[in-house]
């Protein structure tokens, strides 16, 4: 195993010491240099190059004890083992305490010496293993925090959504009620009213005898009354589209195109179908309508595109509804800090995908247009799969 002290500085007054040992050192694989002053050693071993020290205690100008702390100053990490031949004047308290891995007494044997330094190596190794040890949990320790961290962000912001759904819930209920309110007194009231007004004309034509001109005037409400049937019938469309029951979702998917051409000549909206309405599970149906009608909405409202492509296929045992438009596009961070407490669209078209055990996302390029997924998984060869986890990166929180 490779060694982790392979440089060692010899530190001893008496030049002959220094030969033996740097002699015995490098005969045992070390790179070894040596010092007869204690301030050559500390300039030697400032610059760098040497992880372990055996240095005599006693000495002219600086004794070993000094010479430990100042090395200690250099590199926390340099080893040093003290000689002596004053065992009495300097305990093991004394060497240790000031700073030094071991010490060895005067005269000594050079395996003894050896010995020493292989378990100081050893100790050396562990030590740098623990600290790798403790780094590695450091960063786990860091990853967990920032992690738990990022949910927990995630939850107070899904909590504060939850928070605010049943008033927002109130404010559409209220809103649909607005609209419908309004529809009914534009189409349907103003239609009655004028049936009523035609039917009293004729009435009073036919009580002054004018049989022919009162049938004529009743002939005349006829467009009336197809009007105000086609109006009842966009109004219980929008409702529920009873079509969905009746022919499909197929069929109502094409309906809601053709709409949206009629509303909207200039904006080309495709639909491309990849499945049959038989392998569609009924129970998707209505979500999968209601998003696209959804999504159809805000391409109305707010995109500009020119270019919108439906898309319904089944896809490796899934159900997949992809809506993109080649629209302005919009800032997704953005529309999940701001619109979150006005707006309902893309919430509830979330809200429907996963409460009916699919997935949504939302990719979405400023100025390059929009794309709306959603899919179910489906049943398979007598396999359901369940909460599939290929779940598309969400790129925003809708
Ligand atoms: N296809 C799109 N192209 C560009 N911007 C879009 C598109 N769809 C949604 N947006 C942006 O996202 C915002 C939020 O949409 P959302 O459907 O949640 O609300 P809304 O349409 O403004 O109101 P409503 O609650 O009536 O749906 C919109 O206000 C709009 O800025
Ligand atoms: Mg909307």
């Amino acid at each position: 195993m490779e060694r982790e002290i392979k440089r060692v500085l010899v530190v001893d007054d008496e030049q002959n010491t220094c030969d033996m040992l740097t002699e015995f050192l490098r005969s045992s694989g070390y790179s070894c240099a040596s010092a007869t002053d204690p301030a050559k050693a500390l300039a030697i071993l400032k610059k760098g190059d040497f992880e372990f020290v055996i240095s005599d205690i006693k000495m002219p100008k600086m004794d070993g004890l000094q010479l430990v702390s100042e090395i200690l100053k250099i590199d926390p990490e340099i080893d040093t083992i003290m000689m002596t031949g004053h065992a009495g004047v300097y305990t093991y308290v004394d060497i240790i305490r000031a700073g030094a891995s071991d010490f060895i007494a005067k005269p000594f044997q050079l395996q003894e010496l050896q010995a020493k330094m292989e378990r100081i190596d050893r100790e050396r190794k562990m030590q740098r293993g623990l600290k790798q040890m403790a780094e590695e949990l450091r960063k786990s320790r860091d990853e967990l925090e920032s992690r738990v961290e990022e949910r927990t962000a995630e939850l107070e912001k899904a909590n504060e959504e939850l928070r605010q759904f049943p008033s927002k819930l109130i404010a559409a209920q209220e809103e649909e009620r607005r609209k419908l309110a309004s529809e009914l007194h534009d189409s349907i009231g103003q239609s009655f009213a004028a049936v009523k007004y035609w039917i009293e004309m004729a009435l009073k034509l036919r009580d002054a005898g004018d049989c022919d001109a009162a049938i004529n005037q009743l002939q005349q409400f006829i467009p009336i009354l197809q009007r105000s049937i086609d109006e009842t019938r966009n109004i219980y469309m929008g409702l529920r589209p009873t079509m969905l029951d009746d022919a499909g979702l197929l069929a109502t998917l094409e309906w809601l195109r053709q709409e949206c051409m009629k509303l909207y000549p200039q904006r080309h909206v495709e639909l491309e179908v990849g499945v049959s309405e038989e392998e569609i599970p009924a129970q998707f149906k209505i979500n999968i309508f209601r998003i696209a009608q959804e999504a159809l909405n805000n391409i109305a409202k707010h995109s500009k595109a020119e270019w919108v492509d439906i898309s319904l296929s089944k896809n490796g045992g899934r159900i997949e509804l992809v809506i993109s438009d080649d629209g302005v596009g919009m800032d997704l961070d953005l529309i999940s800090q701001t619109s979150a407490a006005r707006s309902l669209g893309l919430t509830s078209m979330r809200e429907r995908a996963v409460l009916s055990g699919g997935s949504f996302s939302i990719e979405s390029i400023l100025g390059e247009g929009t794309t709306i997924r959603a899919f179910w998984p489906i049943e398979t060869e007598g396999q359901f799969q369940k909460g599939e986890t290929t779940q598309l990166p969400a790129l925003s929180n809708f």
